[in-house]
């Protein structure tokens, strides 16, 4: 037996040190000391030893198989070794190579703008209001006191889209003035951008498609001056302090009185240059006392309250602002015109 034991532990201890992996060792191990391992059945055995060679063998069975769990250990954890180096070696990063660039997108300069002036009315205790791109006539017109047969109406200007003209992609955002009155009571101050529609061909500053920005306050007591308040901080807000404003009669159908608003030119600072062709001043939006008539279609006692509204182009108002000298440039996104905002 004690031969045996001896070529067991010889076999064994060059077995574990030839084992190239885990799942090598694991085997040996179980084929020692598992169940039915050659170790295990050698323990076994023990007991049919004659007495007095049973402790003499028993010690060194006790001897061998420490030796063999060592060797198993050692193995163990050298193999242990090897595999987390590779794996080192295997995953190694190189910080030093130059990583792959990423580009950041930026806003679009019209939604630079436009956040810009949400900002400036909430700050004035407006409200943001939204109304449909595709609207009933009588809301683009009829209840804004336009009557049938106003040139605003004309087919060659607008998308209608039935026979009878009934229903339209909005000219402009003012319906929405008619959508908030109707539902709800004064005090009101909102504005509501959006997008409108024109039949107009595409150039330097015309696209069938643009953005507005409607205003509207009504309450008890509102005057011109409130007016000119409000739209001078806009102005003062957008192009800085000082900026001069001037107002102009004019005539829309909604409003009574009405005007047109111009800013004095930040190009040459209203001596004329090619920016303002010459005027020295540049219109900005058009604006006015709501029409009683609107109110009164919208269910708004005329003897209590009044209300002025404005409405101006969002790429006008972008072109100013950054000096674009060609609306096509704010739609065709390309990014090396967009990149420079
Ligand atoms: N809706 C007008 C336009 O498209 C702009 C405008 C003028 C809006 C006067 C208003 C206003 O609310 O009071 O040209």
């Amino acid at each position: 037996m004690k031969e045996e034991l001896e070529n067991l532990r010889d076999a064994a201890l060059s077995g574990i040190e030839a084992a190239a992996d885990m799942e090598t060792l694991e085997a040996l191990r179980v084929g020692y000391f598992g169940k039915k391992g050659e170790i295990t059945s050698i323990l076994k055995q023990m007991g049919r030893l004659p007495a007095d060679e049973r402790p003499v063998m028993g010690q060194l069975a006790n001897e061998i198989r420490g030796e063999i769990e060592k060797a198993l250990d050692a193995r163990k954890t050298a193999l242990e070794e090897t595999l987390l180096e590779r794996r080192l070696i295997d995953e190694r990063l190189d910080v030093t190579i130059p990583g792959t660039p990423v580009t950041v997108g930026k806003k679009h300069p019209m939604t630079t703008v436009l956040d810009e002036a949400k900002d400036i009315f909430i700050g004035m205790g407006f409200q943001i209001a939204e109304g449909p791109e595709i609207e009933l006539s009588e809301y683009v017109f009829d209840k804004l006191n336009t009557k049938e047969g106003h040139p605003s109406r004309d087919r060659q200007d607008t998308f209608y889209f039935d026979d009878e003209d009934k229903i339209v992609l909005r000219t402009q955002t003012s319906p929405v003035q008619v959508r908030v009155m109707e539902a709800q009571k004064p005090p009101i101050r909102i504005i509501s951008p959006g997008r409108v529609y024109r039949k107009d061909e595409v150039d330097a500053t015309h696209s069938p498609i643009f953005h507005q920005i409607e205003g509207l306050v009504v309450d008890r007591g509102i005057t011109f001056g409130d007016l000119k308040g409000t739209l001078n901080a806009l102005v003062e807000s957008l192009y800085g302090r000082g900026t001069q404003t001037r107002f102009r009669p004019h005539h829309f159908p909604f409003t009574e009185p009405s005007c047109e608003v111009d800013v004095q030119c930040f190009g040459c600072g209203g001596s004329g240059c090619s920016m303002c062709k010459g005027e020295g001043w540049i219109e900005l939006l058009g604006a006015g006392m709501v029409h009683p008539n609107v109110l009164g279609v919208c269910g708004i006692d005329t003897d209590v309250y009044s209300g002025f509204a404005f409405g101006f182009g969002l790429e006008r108002m972008t072109m100013l602002r950054f000096a674009i000298s060609d609306l096509r440039l704010i739609y065709e996104n390309d990014r090396r015109f967009l990149s420079q905002f």
